[in-house]
């Protein structure tokens, strides 16, 4: 790995530069100090592209896009979005595998368009000629549909974790666009939780090792040692609170057009007071230094996050903050039936044997650098880079104008050449 850490030239605001090493909530004063000679105020405003869904969003962006669904084996119907080649792509670049975007937890695929053409993963790809597709995980907007479940009436809907989605979700969304595709191997683009998942889908279901060509995990999360971010504290309480009870854990948190949605909007709505309140919760959360999501960009992310998954995935992620990377916690007695022994075991990633890139931001709060260095080391096949753009935060990955810069030229330049360099772009 290469760890390259220059310190160039003082940061616009020392301020900010300091509030992020604290892992309290940021005074919002202060951002608005910070934040008011760094944004262009006179753009405010809702965005065109705040209440679009998928679909629409790449038709306002001038994009193709088709809705296929895919059922799981426990009977989940999720959607999945494609972007296909482009008509003005050479033909030659039919022959390329699929790229798979995985979102992130409380996200949804939308994440991959949502900065706009030029600026988003799945647009650059697109224009790049792959063949786009993005998955979204049971539960959120576009895959809360199930053969026999209702998701508003039955609480056995919500019965998943990151378990499911690794085992269940990915293989099947997987092997549906290598079928449509007539491809043998998929390339994985995957963001926070969505990396999380992929990396699991090869340690439970070995067998999909050989249906991915190559993954880029950006933000990877894995255990959360030193994740500084305070929703963490509140996963964990929860974890506490609920350990061994896990009927109770069955129900929907955070839905697409909910209260998170509406407190989201209310939030950051959009005005020229809401901006700094707005970007001191996400930031404050998730990690940041420098305002790198624009306010074209944040007028539009409200409307997308957050978005729906269960209790029980909250509970999981609250309970690998307490015990590490392991399996969902059922309490001593479930724990005894289901693993053999009391505590709930670590995560077996030996089986993973594709070959995993692993970005890594200084400024993530989530997936903090030295756990996403913890996950490398227990991956066979994997290599570790760390964005050398010391600001970058957890968002970063996905909402950053500089991800073209820090992020997009890295990928394409790896699946150009087979090899990846760390923070080279060319
Ligand atoms: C759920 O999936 C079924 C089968 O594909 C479909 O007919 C139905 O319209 C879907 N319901 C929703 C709410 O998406
Ligand atoms: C929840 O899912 C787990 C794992 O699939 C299963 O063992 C358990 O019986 C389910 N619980 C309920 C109440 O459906
Ligand atoms: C959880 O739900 C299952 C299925 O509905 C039920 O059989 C079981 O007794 C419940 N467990 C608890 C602890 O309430």
């Amino acid at each position: 790995m290469s760890l390259d850490l220059q310190h160039k030239s003082t940061p616009p605001s020392l301020v900010l530069r300091q509030l992020s090493h604290q892992s309290s909530p940021v005074p919002i004063i202060q951002i608005m100090v910070a934040s008011s000679d760094l944004i262009d105020f006179t753009s405010l405003g809702p965005s065109p592209r705040r209440d679009l869904n998928f679909q629409e969003l790449t038709n306002f962006d001038g994009y193709r896009c088709e809705t296929h669904h895919a059922t799981t084996e426990d009977g989940y119907i999720l959607g999945i979005h494609r972007i296909p080649l482009s008509d003005s792509c050479p033909s030659e670049c039919a022959e390329r595998e699929p790229i798979v975007y995985t979102h992130g937890l409380l996200l949804c695929g939308d994440d991959c368009i949502l900065p706009g053409p030029g600026k988003s993963h799945c647009y650059n790809l697109a224009d790049a000629c792959y063949d786009m597709w993005v998955i979204n995980n049971r539960g959120n907007r576009y895959s809360r549909n199930h053969t026999t479940l209702n998701p508003d009436k039955d609480s056995e809907f919500w019965n998943f974790s990151i378990d499911e989605m690794a085992s269940l979700d990915m293989p099947a969304a997987i092997d549906y666009i290598l079928e449509v595709t007539n491809k043998k191997q998929v390339i994985i683009v995957a963001h926070s939780q969505g990396s999380t998942i992929s990396i699991l889908m090869c340690a439970k279901r070995p067998e999909y090792n050989d249906k991915i060509k190559i993954g880029f995990a950006m933000s990877p999360v894995s255990s959360l040692y030193d994740a500084k971010m305070f929703g963490l504290g509140i996963m964990k309480a929860l974890a506490k609170l609920l350990d061994g009870d896990n009927n109770k854990t069955h129900s929907e948190i955070f839905p697409h057009g909910g209260l998170g949605q509406a407190a989201a909007i209310g939030l950051c709505g959009f005005s020229e007071i809401q901006y700094p309140v707005c970007i001191s919760i996400l930031f404050a959360s998730l990690g940041y230094e420098k305002f790198q999501i624009t306010p074209d960009t944040m007028r539009a992310i409200p409307g997308h996050i957050p978005d729906g998954t269960s209790l029980k995935n909250f509970v999981h992620w609250g309970q690998i903050k307490k015990y590490g990377f392991c399996e969902f916690n059922h309490g001593p007695k479930g724990n005894l039936k289901k693993y053999n022994q009391e505590m709930p075991p670590q995560f077996n990633l030996n089986p993973v044997k594709v070959r995993w890139i692993l970005l890594a931001g200084l400024q993530d709060n989530v997936a903090d650098v030295k756990d996403a260095q913890r996950l490398a080391s227990q991956l066979e096949n994997s290599e570790f880079c760390v964005i050398e753009e010391e600001n970058f935060g957890h968002l970063d990955f996905v909402y950053a104008d500089t991800l073209t810069k820090y992020v997009t030229p890295q990928i394409l330049l790896t699946l150009k050449t087979g090899k990846f360099t760390c923070n080279k772009y060319q």
